[in-house]
C-alpha cells in the first residue's frame, strides 16, 4: 500500500493521543484517515468518548463504533484532529473546503490543544490563493454578499465571491442549513482585521479562517512529518 503525505500525518497524530481522552474529530480526507485509525484502536480497547464536526464525519465514527456524544456533555474536549486548506507561518488556517467549517470552529472552541494534520502542499507564505469559505444564511443572501464585497480591499487584494454550487447544481447545503460563498482574496493581508469585518456583516454565519486556535500542525510530506508548535 502507497502512504500518501495525508495519511502520514494522520498517523502521526496517533501518537499525540491518550486512551481516556474526549477527541474532536475533524471532517474531510485527511481526518478520515486519522478516524479511520482511530476506528482499529478502538477496536483493540482504546477508550475515547468524540464529538464529530459533519453528518460524514459521525456516519465514519458509528460504522467503526467509535463512542460518540454530543459537545454540550461534555465541559471540554482534550483535543481536536482536523485538517485544512492553508496554514500559515502564525498557523494561522483556513478551512471549510468540504463545508464542515461552522461545527469545526464550535467544537475546535471547546478543546484545550487544535492539532491539524495536513500534506505539505496546505503550507503558504500568504493566506487567501485558497478561496475562504463564508457561511452565511440562506435569507437574503444576495445582500449578504453584496454587503461582504463591499469591505472592499483594506485587507484583501482582491474581493470576489461565489456561491457554492452542489453536485445536485443547486446551491450547497451546509449541515447547518445554509449557503457557502467561496471569496476569493487572492492575498488575505490582516486575517483578524477581515475576520472581524466578516463577522460584522449580519448574515455571515462564520468564516473559514481559524486563528489563534490551531496549537500543532503534523505536516507530511515526501521525506516524513514534520511537527510544529504554536
Ligand atoms: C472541511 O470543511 C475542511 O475544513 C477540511 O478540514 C479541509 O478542507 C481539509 O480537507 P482535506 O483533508 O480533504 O484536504
Amino acid at each position: 500500500m502507497e502512504f500518501t503525505a495525508k495519511y502520514m500525518a494522520a498517523k502521526a497524530a496517533i501518537s499525540e493521543i491518550k486512551s481516556g481522552q474526549r477527541l474532536g474529530l475533524g471532517t474531510g480526507s485527511t481526518a478520515r484517515y486519522f478516524v479511520d485509525l482511530l476506528g482499529e484502536m478502538v477496536a483493540n480497547g482504546f477508550e475515547t468518548i468524540c464529538v464529530p464536526t459533519s453528518i460524514e464525519t459521525e456516519k465514519q465514527a458509528l460504522e467503526l463504533n467509535i463512542p460518540l456524544t454530543d459537545l454540550d456533555s461534555l465541559d471540554e474536549l482534550d483535543i481536536v484532529i482536523d485538517g485544512a486548506d492553508e496554514i500559515d507561518d502564525n498557523m494561522i488556517l483556513i478551512k471549510g473546503a468540504g463545508g464542515a467549517l461552522w461545527r469545526e470552529k464550535i467544537v475546535a472552541s471547546k478543546a484545550k490543544r487544535m492539532i491539524v494534520i495536513a500534506d505539505h502542499s496546505k503550507m503558504v507564505a500568504n493566506l487567501g490563493a485558497f478561496p475562504l469559505p463564508i457561511e452565511i444564511n440562506q435569507f437574503a443572501w444576495k445582500t449578504t454578499k453584496k454587503q461582504i464585497e463591499n469591505i472592499g480591499t483594506d485587507y484583501i487584494t482582491s474581493n470576489k465571491l461565489k456561491l457554492r454550487i452542489g453536485s445536485n447544481s443547486e446551491p450547497f447545503i451546509t449541515d447547518g442549513g445554509h449557503f457557502i460563498v467561496d471569496a476569493f482574496f487572492s492575498r488575505i493581508l490582516n486575517a483578524k482585521k477581515l475576520s472581524s469585518a466578516l463577522l460584522n456583516v449580519a448574515g455571515v454565519v462564520q468564516h473559514g479562517l481559524f486563528i489563534d486556535m490551531c496549537d500543532i500542525a503534523l505536516i507530511a510530506d515526501d521525506n516524513g512529518v514534520t511537527r510544529y508548535e504554536r
